[in-house]
């Protein structure tokens, strides 16, 4: 095994031909990675800058979905996914609720945490006692950093310490709560804290009578239950008649329930629902260059927040209306991070009429909520093979290097008929077949 240092000081031709001396990828293929550079250096360099080693641009296809009613406001909706079914399935749901009053969604509140880890090994109570002190001078440390989210309406809202010497000797957290306002706010967050740590690590109270502080960490937490959006969509049950015809209106919401109910029993069946609901979510988040890690792993554990993982939807069929309802944690921004300079991102968020973070928060569930509907209903129906293969069709196209006559061919051959990679490829055979028989 070879290992080499000082990789990143390499400029990018050197890069790819290390790779390509250490590597499969054929010289041939470094035209590949050139294809997908942007033509304009100014544009370009905003991408060779945004992470280390950097050697290409990766595209993911972006599309829209239109028709996507909020709280009476209709959006266009940016996806980037490479998953084939998703803005359809998002679209279909979107027009679908648009008449039947849209999405109704609503944010509880914004509030994001941090939390710097140490060790103490001086007396409790003495601890808890100096800490009203304490606060007010690690709070006083910050103000220089703070000064320009404060003057936004955001900043830190609440500093606590937390005795966790029950779970690990000495040890506590100050657990810090912070507004960030219109930012996902990550850097501002982690430099509040370390900007806490480093008072904390220095308070003479505190490092008196052989006692000192010892910092473990400081870091933001992406659990940000505080930090919360519901979407929900409802109507009468007789109205819900036409997904598929036939099914009547109650037939389809009492399968709909029974779907939700399991996803919110059975692990393996939770985890897919979630994907879907994510499906929606992610496409969003990617468009608007926000941190989807972040948000995923925030909604996986808020599933398990009662200890058994869930489905993060909710049915609920009385007075003979359907509501359907989605409630998960949501940290994320429509400023700082990399929306001021990809340039797609801030198409994106224009498209959206600009939103602020609380709009966006809205935006992303009412999508998360449409790509997870639009799953169960083919899934209770028709299944979801018929439109996935139907989508997943071009992908095979461009597989098998399929010609424009062939295409045509294929679509009318494989109407109404199940799709598979291995029929395609088989009917496609015959038809050259018969080509090369001509
Ligand atoms: C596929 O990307 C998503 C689904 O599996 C979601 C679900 O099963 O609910 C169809």
């Amino acid at each position: 095994m070879t290992l080499i240092s000082g990789f990143s000081r390499f400029d990018r031709a050197q890069r790819i031909k290390y790779i390509v001396e250490h590597s499969q990828l054929a010289v041939s293929e470094r035209i590949h990675l050139d294809d997908y550079c942007a033509p304009e250096e100014q544009q370009q360099r905003v991408f060779s800058d945004m992470i280390e080693n950097y050697i290409a641009n990766f595209p993911i296809p972006m599309g829209v979905v239109t028709n996507m009613v909020i709280n009476d406001q209709s959006y266009v909706v940016p996806f980037v996914t490479e998953e084939s079914s998703v803005v359809a399935a998002a679209a279909k749901a979107a027009k679908y609720w648009a008449s039947r009053g849209g999405f109704r969604a609503s944010v509880d509140a914004m509030t994001k945490k941090g939390q710097v880890h140490f060790i103490w090994n001086g007396n409790q109570e003495h601890i808890s006692r100096l800490f009203t002190g304490i606060k007010s001078k690690l709070l006083d440390a910050t103000l220089g950093l703070t000064e320009k989210m404060r003057q936004r309406g955001g900043g830190i809202t609440d500093i606590r310490l937390l005795n966790k010497t029950a779970q690990l000797p000495g040890y506590y957290q100050i657990d810090v709560s912070l507004d960030t306002s219109d930012a996902m706010g990550a850097n501002f967050i982690n430099s509040c804290l370390e900007t806490i740590a480093f008072a904390l690590q220095n308070l003479p109270e505190l490092n008196a009578n052989g006692n000192s502080v010892e910092i473990i960490l400081s870091i933001l937490s992406n659990y940000t239950p505080d930090c919360k959006v519901h979407c929900r969509i409802e109507c009468p049950i007789e109205e819900l008649t036409d997904w598929n015809k036939n099914l009547s209106g109650m037939a389809f919401a009492a399968k709909f329930k029974q779907a939700v109910d399991i996803a919110n029993f059975d692990i393996s069946r939770a985890v897919t629902h979630n994907k879907g609901i994510f499906n929606g979510v992610d496409a969003v988040l990617l468009a608007t260059g926000n941190d989807w890690r972040a948000t995923a792993a925030a909604a996986h554990a808020y599933a398990s927040k009662d200890g058994t993982y869930r489905g993060l939807t909710t049915i609920c069929l009385t007075d003979s209306m359907f509501r359907y309802e989605l409630e998960f944690p949501l940290a994320i921004g429509t400023v700082g991070g990399i929306t001021n300079i990809h340039p797609l991102v801030k198409n994106s968020l224009a498209m959206m009429n600009d939103p602020d973070a609380r709009t966006l928060m809205m935006i992303v569930a009412a999508s998360g909520l449409a790509t997870n509907f639009s799953a169960i209903a083919s899934l209770i129906t028709t299944g979801i093979q018929e439109g996935h293969m139907r989508m997943h069709l071009s992908n095979i196209f461009n597989q098998l290097n399929t010609n424009h006559a062939e295409r045509e061919l294929i679509l009318g051959h494989f109407s109404g008929k199940t799709v598979s990679f291995a029929a395609v490829e088989n009917f496609i055979g015959q038809i050259r077949g018969e080509e090369i028989d001509n």
